[in-house]
């Protein structure tokens, strides 16, 4: 297979698609599919982002996606609107990428922006065409939307909708797109299932696994992939609260299962936990609308899953307090990292953020360094004290909490980091730091789930 980041537009039906919403999902689903070979016209309520995709600026951080932009609009197949009648009348498939976040004050996901891009766009189309969602939604939306569609729409009938759940991560939002490791398909109709097959013809081509579904179960997909992975992340973090009661290492628990092949490595690294746009509110949605079905025992775990989660945020917190000499008044911390993950400057929902606000809330004067995501930061907790670099953040520092585990942190030097701070000391959220050399350079290391001396990792790989 050539690579799959460079695909030639090789589709063999060009097709006319809108991409409704084009934040970190939108945007790049409409590159991709220009690369792809088809007309796109990506759509967004929010005038800036699309002046400045239409200049060739992504309004986020994401690796490789502003070259895929530039070469999206030089083939001449990509453009941007906020015209709603416009992209009516141009596409024949439209996929909605807009946001599903949690409501204010309920577990439930906040469905007005899903309800009026349908609805909006429904309303102006007059001829047979697809409706997509790919936006994450509760089970149960894509039937409603389906009536809903056909009442408002001068096309009734003829407009179809269809759901096609979407799976990348940041970060690697590029190559999930165009190479993912399984496309679904919810349709209603053989008609609705060739209109998609014709758009990811060219992915379909490489052998990329399909599942053609109904709707349901492809509204499902989606929020049971996530579940299970924030279920694996929160089992490795509760073991890491039963090692810290035990005096046992979370490190090599982890390593040790990892190595039965029906456990995988994957997703069952300890520390800090899931956070960002998509896991936590798609857990909760979800165990929220299994309440709504009458079946929310079936994942009442879920809400476990979740506590897990927020108490090791807390319990981080207590780590550098005990660092501080149990006070955390008055004392200089640096956080190393504000987005929920690395190679990312999404701060939605992140435990990195989180954790450097209940600092802040116990009165230590925080420094916050993030390569991408200051600026996001700022805006959410402008109370904070945002460092342009690197050194800046750590000079002077009493204790040093590495919250999220940018390589640029992985491959600090522990003796040209200690020449900056004021002690040695450092918590590590993320497992992420060689302890044996940062301790050989004098430091006091502390991580979730290990106790204070732990094996040294030579002897534990011996
Ligand atoms: N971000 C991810 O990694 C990811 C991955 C898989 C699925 N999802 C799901 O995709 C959906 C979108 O997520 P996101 O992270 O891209 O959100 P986002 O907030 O970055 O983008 C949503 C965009 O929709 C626009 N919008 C809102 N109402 C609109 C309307 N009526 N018409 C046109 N545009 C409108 C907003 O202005 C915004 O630009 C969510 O349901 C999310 O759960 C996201």
């Amino acid at each position: 297979m050539s690579d799959p980041l460079t695909p030639t537009p090789q589709t063999t039906s060009p097709m006319r698609i809108t991409v409704i919403g084009t934040g970190y999902l939108g945007a790049t689903h409409a590159v991709c599919m220009a690369l792809l070979g088809h007309s796109v016209l990506g759509v967004d309520v929010d005038p800036t982002k699309i002046e400045a995709l239409a200049n060739g600026q992504v309004p986020f951080f994401e690796p490789g996606l502003p070259q895929k932009l530039r070469e999206a609009l030089d083939s001449g197949r990509l453009r941007f609107t906020t015209d709603l009648d416009l992209a009516a009348e141009f596409g024949d498939v439209h996929f909605i990428c807009v946001g599903t976040p949690q409501s204010a004050g309920s577990d439930a996901a906040n469905m007005r922006y899903v309800d009026e891009a349908f609805t909006e766009l429904a309303q102006r189309i007059t001829r047979r065409a697809l409706l997509v969602g790919k936006s994450t939604v509760p089970i149960g939306t894509a039937e409603r939307l389906t009536e809903r569609v056909q009442r408002v729409s001068p096309a009734g009938t003829e407009l179809e909708l269809a759901w096609n759940p979407e799976f990348l991560r940041e970060g690697f939002a590029v190559a999930d797109t165009l190479a993912p490791d399984r496309l679904v398909f919810g349709v209603d109709s053989d008609w609705a299932r060739q209109q998609l097959a014709a758009v990811y013809q060219p992915i379909l081509a490489t052998g990329t696994p399909l599942v053609v579904a109904d709707l349901a179960t492809s509204e499902l997909v989606k929020v049971a992939a996530n579940s299970f992975l924030a279920t694996k992340i929160s089992f490795i973090n509760a073991m890491a609260e039963v090692c810290e009661a035990t005096g046992a290492d979370v490190g090599l628990l982890a390593t040790a299962l990892s190595h039965d092949t029906r456990i995988g490595g994957r997703f069952l690294q300890p520390g800090l936990g899931f956070g960002g746009g998509c896991l936590p509110k798609d857990i909760r949605a979800f165990a929220h609308r299994a309440d709504e079905l009458g079946v929310g025992q079936a994942v009442a775990f879920l809400r476990e899953v979740d506590s897990i989660n927020i108490r090791r945020r807390r319990r981080t917190v207590d780590l550098v307090r005990e660092m501080a000499d149990d006070d955390l008044a008055g004392k200089r911390i640096a956080a190393l990292g504000a987005a929920f993950k690395p190679n990312s400057d999404d701060v939605r929902d992140a435990p990195a953020l989180d954790v450097a606000r209940m600092l802040y809330l116990e009165g230590a004067t925080v420094t916050v360094y993030d390569p991408e995501a200051n600026g996001n930061a700022h805006l959410v907790y402008p109370d904070l004290n945002y460092a342009d670099g690197l050194i800046e953040a750590v000079t002077g520092a009493d204790v040093v909490v590495l919250l999220t585990e940018w390589q640029e942190f992985r491959d600090l030097d522990p003796a040209d980091l200690g020449r900056l701070v004021k002690h040695r000391r450092v918590v590590d959220g993320r497992h992420a730091l060689d302890v044996d050399n940062y301790r050989a350079n004098g430091w006091e290391v502390r991580s979730l789930g290990r106790p204070n001396h732990p094996v040294s990792n030579a002897v534990a790989q011996g």
